[in-house]
């Protein structure tokens, strides 16, 4: 029996900030952004968007394209974040009554970073093995904030992506084996009293290549797949120039052949949204895994893909998945497209402006300006609960 991925949608802000208006702020050349760290623009969060409002946007068309003994049959909802609303309750649980589900569901929040999303979909799967008549509902949604000024500023971005876990996908098989890597670094974290990342650029590039190194040797340890067997490789995506970088190490340490060409197509179609979106960390990957089913000229079916996941901290996972026959009729291609070009593109004043607010942490009585595009919006907070509603 196959287990994967069946359905699979993101969303992001309505809103960005295009890097051409952030670069002459830092006294830089727009191709430091464009070309230097391989990003274009970053979506940036209204005030009432948050990884709630995202979380649910992304998975609204999954549950809405089931029928009610389907709907039913998600017992389980798992929502990775790093940027969550609250140290006690889950996001997850908002999000599973904004959608309706059935109050038969265990619904939990998972945090390592950038890595958690991998952790879900694999705990996903280990329920689905149990018990193939359930789908899992997994939600990765993250809002990548850094201090205004900062050197991380420009590779900011937000974004959820929904996957639906299943017995016989029709998207992605995964395959069981994984590589695995775990070693304590402070590379980048985010203590309780911060709305920002603190982050140590230098060496959170080293720990993450450090990772991929520890993911793949374990993974060819465990019998995974060989490097020539592997069609196309989806990294995490902290800016694009990054899997870039990251395909380069592993190509050289596989000892495979550097060839520019080869390797380009290996990576390209899996950065292209994440050019337009920037991080979105737990979600990175899987809209990298998005980018990629949407983009590819030629049929992926019978593919094997290689996924590198990385999580500051740090934990890294390397896994592979196979492209499922017919998925091309399961993709939402059309509706990501609309949703990036209809994006509002703001000023850097007003960009300023919308960021502020996002979290706040006063606890105080606030009314919540209305401005996002989403199907679900953050209305208001008062007494200490943030409180949700469907925009229409
Ligand atoms: P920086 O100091 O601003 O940039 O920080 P730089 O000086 O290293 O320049 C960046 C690149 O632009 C370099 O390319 C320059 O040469 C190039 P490279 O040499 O590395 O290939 N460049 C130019 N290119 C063209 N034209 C020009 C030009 N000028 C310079 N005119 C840094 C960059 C990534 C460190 C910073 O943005 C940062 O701290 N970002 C946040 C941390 C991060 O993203 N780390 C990535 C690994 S950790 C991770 O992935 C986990 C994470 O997602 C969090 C989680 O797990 O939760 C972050």
């Amino acid at each position: 029996m196959q287990l994967g991925i069946d359905d699979l949608a993101f969303a992001t802000a309505g809103r960005y900030l295009d890097l051409a208006d952030l670069a002459p702020v830092h006294g830089v050349e727009p191709a430091k952004y464009t070309v230097g760290l391989g990003q274009d623009r970053m979506s940036v969060c209204a005030p009432d968007e948050d990884v709630v409002t995202l979380a649910a946007a992304a998975a609204l068309p999954l549950v809405e394209a089931l029928a009610d003994d389907e709907r039913a049959a998600i017992r389980t909802v798992l929502l990775a974040t790093e940027s969550g609303i609250d140290q006690s309750k889950s996001a997850g649980v908002y999000v599973h009554a904004l959608l309706g589900l059935s109050p038969a569901a265990r619904v939990v929040e998972l945090k390592q970073a950038c890595y958690s999303g991998t952790s879900a979909l694999q705990m996903a799967l280990a329920l689905v093995a149990r018990n193939p008549e359930q789908k899992v509902l997994v939600i990765c949604s993250d809002v990548a904030r850094y201090d205004i000024g900062s050197a991380g500023e420009p590779t900011q971005g937000c974004g959820a992506v929904a996957m639906l876990v299943t017995a016989n996908p029709r998207l992605v098989a995964i395959e069981p084996v994984s590589g695995l890597h775990t070693s304590d670094v402070m590379d980048f974290w985010r203590p309780n009293y911060r709305t920002t990342a603190v982050v140590d650029g230098r060496l959170s590039l080293r720990a993450y290549t450090d990772a991929l190194t520890g993911a793949w040797e374990d993974f060819r340890a465990q019998g995974g797949a060989e490097f020539g067997d592997i069609d196309a490789f989806v990294y995490h995506q902290p800016f694009t120039k990054m899997a870039v970088k990251a395909h380069a190490h592993l190509t050289r340490l596989a000892g495979a052949p550097r060839d520019a060409a080869v390797m380009d197509a290996q990576i390209a179609d899996t950065l292209r949204y994440n050019r337009e979106i920037g991080n979105s960390y737990t979600a990175s990957m899987y809209i990298g895994l998005v980018s990629l089913l949407d983009h590819a000229t030629e049929d992926l079916g019978g593919s094997r893909i290689g996924f590198f996941s990385y999580g500051s901290g740090a934990v890294g996972e390397l896994f592979t998945g196979v492209v499922q026959p017919g998925y091309r009729a399961h993709l939402r291609t059309a509706a990501h497209r609309r949703l990036l070009d209809e994006r509002d593109r703001v000023s850097h004043a007003e960009y300023l402006r919308i960021v502020a607010p996002v979290n706040p942490v006063d606890g105080g009585e606030h009314d919540v300006e209305r401005l996002t595009r989403g199907p679900f919006r953050l209305a208001a907070i008062t007494g200490h609960q943030r409180l949700y509603e469907p925009t229409t």
